[in-house]
């Protein structure tokens, strides 16, 4: 069998670390890719039943962290500001060389490898919430130590429940206002959308419908069309049509400039999140 990274993960061992929103979607995206995921939890009861959602030996959830010795690769995906609080009481259980990918927003490689200094094979990822239906893109980020072949581990992994893109690490808190928070963006654009179309008369169910498959015929629109954003909606836009006086009245509004600062406002929250 050829050490590709494939075959590299398909024999590993990987352990998570919080297992919230994230970590249970990446648990999902691994579950075909990995022949072991421990998933070291501090509320057993409120976690065990996930085991059943996998064949059988797949998934073990459990509170005793010393199996994450046993784990090759380390996942990280608790909240920012409980990794500053608790990451620490996992240090010795990281065995020398662990590759560890950390899902947090906001922290730095650095800080993963104070923490751990057990190994200096850390990578920062940043998926997005599409993850959990494999369509999720990551950015991700090795520290100056890691190794391409630990990178390339990270990008098998990461694969598995989206598009996987490299960036230096310096771009890691743009990249997660673009794409990390990206999916509110559009889910804020859904929510307004449906409360218009309510007070326009149309009902809950008939507007539930229009508002998801416009977005999704949309977003499809711009995926596999060649034409750019800005084209594909002077398409939809006559000269003094309907359109027109709509995207008038968000213009008018400043919404262009709102979300260019929404990325910039993240942005800052993201550093501010990584600074101790
Ligand atoms: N959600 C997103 O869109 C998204 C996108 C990209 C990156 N991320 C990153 O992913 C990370 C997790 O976010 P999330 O949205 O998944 O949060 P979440 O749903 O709140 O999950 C956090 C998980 O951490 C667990 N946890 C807390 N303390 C623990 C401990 N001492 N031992 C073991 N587990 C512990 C929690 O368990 P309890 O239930 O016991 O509290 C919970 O399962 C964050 O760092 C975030 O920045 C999230």
């Amino acid at each position: 069998m050829s050490d590709s990274p494939a075959n590299r993960v398909n024999a590993t061992t990987i352990g998570i670390i919080g297992t919230g929103s994230m970590g249970q979607a990446l648990i999902a995206g691994w579950s075909n890719k990995v022949h072991r995921i421990v998933a070291v939890v501090r509320d057993k009861p409120k976690y065990a039943p996930l085991e059943a959602e996998y064949t059988e030996h797949l998934l073990t959830v459990t509170e005793d962290r010393a199996v994450l010795t046993e784990c090759s690769v380390v996942v990280v995906a608790i909240k920012p500001q409980m990794i500053r609080e608790i990451l620490h009481e996992f240090s010795t259980f990281i065995a020398p060389g662990t590759v560890v990918i950390s899902v947090a927003a906001g922290i730095t490689t650095e800080f993963i490898g104070r923490v751990f200094p057990n190994t200096d094979q850390i990578i920062r990822a940043m998926p997005n919430t599409p993850s959990i239906i494999g369509k999720g893109v990551t950015g991700v980020s090795g520290s100056p130590e890691c190794t391409r072949e630990s990178l390339d581990v990270a990008c098998e992994l990461m694969s598995s429940v989206g598009v996987v893109v490299e960036v230096p690490e310096s771009q890691q808190n743009a990249l997660a206002a673009v794409s990390g928070s990206g999916p509110a963006y559009l889910f804020y654009l859904a929510q307004y959308l449906l409360q218009g179309a309510h007070e326009l008369g149309l009902d809950p169910a008939t507007a539930e419908e229009l508002v998801r498959q416009t977005l999704l015929g949309s977003a499809d629109l711009l995926a596999t069309s060649a034409m750019s954003p800005i084209a594909l909606r002077q398409q939809v836009t006559s000269p003094g049509g309907m359109t027109a006086a709509a995207m008038q009245v968000l213009d008018d509004s400043h919404v262009g400039p709102a979300v260019v600062a929404a990325l910039a406002r993240g942005t800052e929250r993201a550093n501010e999140l990584g600074s101790p």
